[in-house]
């Protein structure tokens, strides 16, 4: 049965944290030092993860999960994760283009120790994945990440393609003052790569605290410097995905921008989160929980966990509120919560 919210919206997609910790630093999401890890015995096991993953795709019919982190490459045993995935099917009755087959299984990662797992991550049956890359140049990506690592970075992202993902998508986070000059040349760098360059609008989940809407380079701003120098045509409505995408008129393939702050996209939204710890959230910016790892852990039946899960999607709401009054800052950082 589909999973409806109270604004109509069927929830499809569902993003699993499997855990909290980070090999870089990035400063738009967590602090230098200090952040406060997870007891591994609070976090889900595969286990524990598969079995919710299994009532999401096959009684509700979820047909996308999407492996997230902190860094989800950092886990030990990630494929071990995605082969247990794969082997879930969504209904053959359901109505997704997935009806009957294994859902769409991807991954989020910042692509350092990507090489690694590339060829086994795709063996196991991972579809897709998306790598985050907010600069070109060394010394910019060692301020903004903290770490050293943009020669390996870039090595991931050849790994990726390498092992057959397609299409590898590139997440760029924009600041103001810190890398917007550099769109048109991460813009070229998709265009050269033949990978999707998405920028994403900076939100206010750091844990910095150092969000501020006039670091936000809007949508219309980012576009309009791509334009001027490699002219794009917008592509039809986007669906339920975050990015607004636009194709290059010349064929150097496509851009996209993922405008949370200036153009909020929550009405087309049909996703749900699971954090490392089994908190389950209904939207990125939601400032309530629902504990699925006691539920889990104090013997709660399928049955029982399936009417939570309703129950919790009862309570979404129609959409953030950045930028007003009324908006209130999650108490987790965007590490704690997969993106
Ligand atoms: P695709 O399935 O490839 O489109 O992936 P995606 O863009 O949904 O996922 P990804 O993990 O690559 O996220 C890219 C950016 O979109 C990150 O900054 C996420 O935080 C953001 N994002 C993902 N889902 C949502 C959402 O529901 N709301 C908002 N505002 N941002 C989101
Ligand atoms: N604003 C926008 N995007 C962010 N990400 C992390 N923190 C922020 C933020 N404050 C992005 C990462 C990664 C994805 C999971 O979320 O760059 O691509
Ligand atoms: Fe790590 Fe991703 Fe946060 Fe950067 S954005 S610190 S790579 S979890």
């Amino acid at each position: 049965m589909d999973l409806i919210d109270p604004f109509g919206r069927t929830i499809r997609d569902l993003r699993i944290s499997v855990t909290d910790r980070c090999n870089f630093r990035c400063t738009y999401c967590m602090p230098e030092e200090g952040m406060k890890w997870l007891p591994r015995s609070e976090v889900l096991t595969f286990e524990e993860i598969e079995r919710l993953a299994r009532i999401f795709v096959e009684h509700f019919e979820v047909d996308g999960l999407r492996l997230t982190g902190g860094e989800p490459t950092i886990r030990a045993h990630m494929t071990l994760l995605v082969q247990k995935l794969a082997q879930l099917r969504v209904p053959a009755t359901s109505a997704s283009p997935f009806a009957g087959r294994k859902p769409d299984l991807s991954m989020t990662t910042n692509g350092a120790t990507f090489r690694l797992l590339a060829h086994e991550l795709r063996d196991a049956g991972l579809d897709r994945v998306n790598i985050s890359l907010d600069t070109l140049q060394r010394d910019k990506f060692e301020q903004m990440t903290r770490r050293d690592e943009l020669v390996r970075v870039l090595d991931g992202i050849e790994a990726a393609k390498e092992a057959g993902f397609s299409p590898v998508k590139i997440n760029a986070v924009v600041e103001r003052g810190v890398n917007d000059d550099e769109i048109v040349h991460l813009a070229r760098y998709g265009r050269d790569n033949d990978v999707q360059v998405r920028f994403i609008e900076f939100m206010p989940l750091d844990a910095g605290g150092h969000w501020l809407n006039n670091k936000v380079v809007g949508q219309d701003e980012i576009v309009a410097a791509i334009h001027a120098v490699f002219p794009i045509e917008l592509l039809p409505a986007r669906g339920s995905a975050p990015a607004d995408t636009w194709r290059y008129l010349d064929g150097g393939g496509v851009v996209g921008v993922i405008p949370t702050v200036t153009k909020p996209f929550c009405d087309d939204c049909d996703r749900v989160r699971l954090t490392a710890d089994g908190q389950f959230r209904t939207c990125l910016f939601a400032t309530t929980e629902f504990d699925f790892l006691r539920l889990i852990r104090d013997g709660a039946t399928d049955a029982e966990l399936a009417a939570e899960i309703q129950r919790a999607v009862g309570t979404k709401w129609a959409g953030h509120s950045i930028g007003q009054v009324t908006f209130v800052r999650p108490r987790r950082t965007m590490s704690q919560i997969g993106g």
